[in-house]
């Protein structure tokens, strides 16, 4: 049975350009309820241990520097099917190739500065919702 939370950041440059609050909206409009909600920053390890998965790939460094950049807003979201569901509402990685009226079409900048992050399963969900936000935090 697929889970009902997902974890996602509005990426720095999303953030940078102005675009944290309607991407919030947005979610909102998709049915993600808003459990959880902080603006934050990460450090440069605190960036490089979320996406440690990636550290063999050739854009792991491109990728920390960016992420750690300026702050980020962090959400955990609840739906049905929500880690699936979410990711087909942000799109493809590539903005390029996201499909119209996506949060990565519409705010995505370039396929690294892609305006979201979204958990690619429901124990990843798990695992990143605890790395930003404790119990208290959750509602
Ligand atoms: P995310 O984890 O951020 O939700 O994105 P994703 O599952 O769609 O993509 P993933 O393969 O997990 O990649 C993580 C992030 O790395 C950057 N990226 N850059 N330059 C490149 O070829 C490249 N490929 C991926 C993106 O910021 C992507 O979201
Ligand atoms: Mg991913």
């Amino acid at each position: 049975m697929s889970g009902n939370i997902t974890f996602t950041m509005v990426k720095p440059a999303a953030v940078a350009d102005g675009h944290a609050a309607a991407i919030l909206a947005k979610i909102s409009a998709g049915g993600f309820r808003i459990k959880a909600l902080k603006m934050t920053r990460l450090s440069k390890e605190q960036a490089e241990r979320f996406y440690e998965v990636h550290k063999e790939r050739p854009f792991y460094g491109s990728l920390v520097k960016s992420m750690s950049s300026g702050p980020i807003v962090a959400a955990i979201l609840e739906k049905n099917n929500a880690v699936e569901s979410f990711r087909a509402y942000i799109g493809a990685t590539n903005p390029a190739e996201a499909a119209d009226d996506t949060i990565r079409k519409i705010y995505g900048k370039s396929i690294e500065d892609n305006a979201v992050h979204g958990s690619d399963s429901d124990e990843n969900a798990c695992i990143e919702s605890a790395y930003f936000f404790s119990q208290f935090e959750q509602f």
